[in-house]
């Protein structure tokens, strides 16, 4: 991943750059990897964003205004941002120079008013520069997109046997091949019970330590594609009928792990609101249950800050709310999205106006 200096690209840039070219796995447990497209960037061209409608309602957009989407993806939610308010400019970031590639021919036709930024949302305040104060809504759609899953060559399935990577950024950081052979059991199991709610990470994680100890002894390769580690978990969970194959969860797991989907997620909220103007909107979609979590701490956190006796006209605490809660429960998609798209399953829709 670039830093922020220098990378913040012109649309122009990310369609002429160097670029080559199931999710849902989350809350409400895991899904069955969806099947592979071979074509993902034709595929995945057209595909639906979660909850567009309640995403536009209440972020929002106004004509002229100036709008982030901080995962921006294949695009989705931007083109929708856009065409729903003349005039306005979108800032799209992500980690992940394929999507952005992907994101910039469906954005295309919007021209200048789009700037595609390869970077981490969690540089959101360097992005946005010396618009801060001035943004007129931000959203973060949170996770992995079914792109990424189904996408040949990024070792997010085991679908297919490939090279164990998992990095959304493939630029820099280590994949979930390196992880694996660097941690300790211990850490392995951590990993696997936090973030995959794994009933037997303890049992997977000795079996992965174990089976990378005997390759090294026996000169065999260790465990560096994503079939050799669904097959050693199949074999130390054998799957006895289940429809879920029992490496889903130890993948999703490896896949946070690896991108670190955790951490700084409560800095990025506070960032986004500081860079929000008066009444600007922060949208954020959440799709695992420590990140809702996450998400619903900070937002409240914001929302009550003042200390100072309701009576008082304003705050004189020095410590004012920052945010008003848009709603007080999160937002869950319809009986019919979940039905017609299952990535939208396990989400969750929270929304700020700053104040
Ligand atoms: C669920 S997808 C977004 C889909 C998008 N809303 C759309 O409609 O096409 C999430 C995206 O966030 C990106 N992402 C995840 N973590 C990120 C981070 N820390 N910084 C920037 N992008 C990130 C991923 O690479 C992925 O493309």
């Amino acid at each position: 991943m670039g830093t922020t200096s220098g990378i913040c690209a012109p649309l122009s840039f990310v369609l002429d750059g160097e670029l080559a070219g199931g999710d849902g796995d989350r809350d409400a447990g895991p899904a069955r990897q969806p099947e592979c497209p071979d074509s993902p960037g034709e595929n995945f061209a057209h595909h639906r964003p979660v909850m567009p409608a309640e995403v536009l309602s209440l972020l929002a957009p106004e004509a002229g205004g100036l709008y982030v989407d901080a995962t921006v993806g294949l695009g989705g939610h931007a083109e929708m941002i856009l065409s729903a308010s003349p005039e306005s400019r979108l800032i799209g970031i992500d980690r992940d120079q394929e999507s952005l590639h992907l994101a910039g021919r469906r954005l295309e036709r919007f021209g200048e008013r789009v700037r595609l930024v390869h970077d981490d949302y969690r540089n959101i305040r360097e992005i946005v520069g010396s618009q801060a104060g001035k943004v007129s809504g931000v959203l973060a759609d949170l996770g992995i997109s079914s792109y990424q899953l189904g996408a040949r060559g990024r070792g997010f399935s085991f679908q297919r046997d490939e090279p164990l990577d998992m990095r959304m950024d493939r630029t820099s950081g280590r994949t979930a091949a390196d992880l694996i052979a660097e941690e300790s059991e211990k850490e392995l199991a951590r990993i696997l019970f936090e973030y995959g709610e794994e009933r037997s990470s303890r049992r997977i994680a000795r079996g992965i330590v174990e089976g990378l100890r005997r390759a090294g002894s026996t000169g065999r390769d260790p465990i560096r594609t994503t079939g050799d580690l669904a097959h050693l978990i199949e074999r130390i969970i054998p799957r006895r009928g289940s429809r879920i194959h029992p490496a889903t969860r130890t993948f999703m797991a490896l896949r946070i792990a690896v991108n670190q989907e955790l951490e700084g997620l409560d800095r990025f909220i506070l960032d986004s609101v500081e860079v929000l103007q008066a009444r600007g909107r922060l949208v954020l979609l959440t799709f695992h249950s420590l990140e809702d979590r996450l998400a619903k701490t900070t937002l409240r956190t914001l929302s009550r800050r003042c200390s100072c006796p309701r009576s008082l006209p304003r705050c004189a605490c020095g410590t004012p709310d920052l945010v008003r809660l848009l709603s007080r429960k999160a937002l869950r998609p319809s009986r019919e999205e979940v039905a017609s798209n299952p990535r939208s399953r396990s989400a969750k829709l929270r929304a700020a106006e700053r104040i």
